[in-house]
């Protein structure tokens, strides 16, 4: 039996969804750009069942992998969960067995097994299309193939054996000159190890250079930044022990006191050479963009002063504190000269913004112009009448910001609408950067249901190009990305 009752997001926008979809042709208003021809892949999580403990983390909830396909300017959506091997176990269960975030111990003692904790990983994280292959990526287990017509699981992937750390990232990165991939797995060796492995994944696939790291503390490694010749690796505040595991706890929580560190590596280096850079506390989960000029590095993110999940309680026994979970648009220089093992940071706007920063793929690694994120714009506000005082709305607003000029331009969603992280979609053909579309996922809570939003990247402020209506809320997205049909021939 199902019983949801103990669940905090048992109602509302983002109440599981339990379902699989396939819409052919979907309702839009406006018109969607007829040169579009690829498709926007999300992936988030959704229960399926209850989880173990109503206080557990929804980054623990079931992978679930959701497509938008473009073509002639039609529109098709398909929704599958990943079938992971806890998802497979659970369902021949009919029961959730899985307990905490992140911490076997929890785990029902048929399934238990501390030693092979990526064996527990649900896929629920970001998508990821390289070398032809679509997967599906979590930062505690190994990829997920997916077939990306069908969006059926194939299963976990090794790189035909050569990727030897236990996990692989949520987000490697795409050296658009030279099409090689830079991943990195943290815990690579065991539940709490200190090991870190990088690798860099040639245009075919193929794993080409290996670094072995160790750590400074056992943290959150979620993102990393490349530049042409450096791979960055931010993180601070969260921490772990194998007691706190052995003890029941959620796999992290926030220590103030820890320093942010930046580790710094050379491409093609030795993972011994890493040098770290120190910081106040600060919580670093994404990236924008990061480049090499001379002897600096500057790197764009959206870090956030302090800890940003509230399921990830200060281990002093102090409650979250709300008021220093916000994150800036910050430029930080790093400076390769100076013998000093610090950075200098600077926040470029003066509001807090949603971290999932992005930008226009093609300058990855490369001195880049503009970032695109959500933000709340105080100036818009919402229409609390027709909207509802429901969960998880944050967003109205996607900007781009002009890291040259300080410029913002907005899109506004509208005053009933919240917005997921947005994407930026280039224009056919097109070589400046910037040129092309945003899209991303709006909840529309005056009629409880999605609808993906298209607007000009480059004239925001006129509103939407078209939006693409789903008939039902969708399941949220942590992470989406763009491929276009040549990817994925
Ligand atoms: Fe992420």
């Amino acid at each position: 039996m199902v019983d949801f009752t103990k669940v905090p997001t048992r109602v509302g926008f983002f109440a599981p969804e339990r379902f699989e979809a396939d819409i052919h042709d979907c309702e839009v208003i406006g018109k969607v750009p007829k040169d579009l021809n690829g498709t926007f892949f999300r992936v988030g999580g959704d229960w399926f069942y209850p989880p173990l403990f109503p206080d557990d983390a929804v980054l623990n909830a079931d992978g679930y992998i959701s497509a938008f396909r473009f073509k002639d300017g039609i529109v098709s959506y398909k929704g599958r969960y990943v079938r992971t091997r806890r998802y497979e176990l659970q369902k021949a269960a009919n029961r959730q067995l899985f307990g905490y975030y992140r911490n076997p111990f929890t785990d029902d003692p048929s399934v238990r097994d501390p030693e092979r904790p990526y064996l527990r990983t649900v896929a629920n994280t970001s998508p990821l299309v390289h070398a032809g292959k679509l997967f599906a990526l979590k930062e505690d287990g190994l990829p997920h193939r997916i077939d990306p017509v069908t969006l059926d699981t194939v299963g976990p992937w090794d790189f035909e054996g050569a990727w030897k750390s236990q996990t692989f990232t949520a987000h490697p990165k795409i050296d658009p000159v030279t099409g090689e991939m830079i991943a990195f797995g943290y815990q690579a060796t065991g539940l709490v190890t200190d090991d870190l492995f990088i690798y860099t994944i040639g245009r075919d696939g193929k794993v080409k250079h290996e670094q072995r790291i160790k750590v400074p503390y056992v943290s959150v490694v979620h993102d990393c930044a490349v530049t042409q010749k450096h791979i960055l690796l931010p993180f601070g505040g969260y921490v772990t022990s194998m007691e706190r595991l052995k003890a029941g706890k959620i796999h992290w929580g926030w220590d103030a006191t820890k320093p942010s560190y930046i580790g710094v590596l050379a491409r093609d280096g030795d993972g011994k050479d890493i040098r770290w850079f120190k910081g106040p506390e600060r919580c670093m989960m994404h990236t924008f963009n990061a480049y090499t000029e001379g002897s600096k590095i500057i790197l764009y993110a959206p870090f956030y002063d302090s800890n940003f999940f509230p399921f990830f309680p200060p281990i002093d026994g102090t409650p979250w504190n709300p008021q220093k979970a916000k994150a800036y648009v910050r430029r930080i220089t790093i400076d390769l000269r100076s013998k000093k093992d610090t950075w200098t940071e600077e926040i470029l706007w003066p509001f807090n913004v949603g971290d999932l920063g992005r930008i226009d793929t093609r300058f990855m690694t490369l001195r880049q112009r503009y970032g695109y994120t959500s933000f709340n714009d105080p100036d818009r506000p919402f229409d609390e009448a027709r909207a509802g005082n429901l969960r998880g709305r944050v967003s109205n607003t996607y900007g781009r910001f002009d890291f040259e000029t300080g410029k913002l331009n907005r899109y506004f969603v509208g005053p009933t609408h919240s917005l997921q992280e947005c994407c930026f979609v280039p224009r056919p053909g097109s070589r400046e950067e910037g040129d092309g579309y945003l899209i991303g996922v709006a909840s529309n809570y005056a009629e409880m249901r999605s609808e993906l939003v298209i607007a000009d990247a480059q004239n925001l402020e006129a509103g939407d190009v078209a939006r693409v209506i789903l008939p039902f809320r969708s399941t949220a997205q942590v992470h989406g990305i763009w491929a276009d049909a040549s990817e994925l021939a």
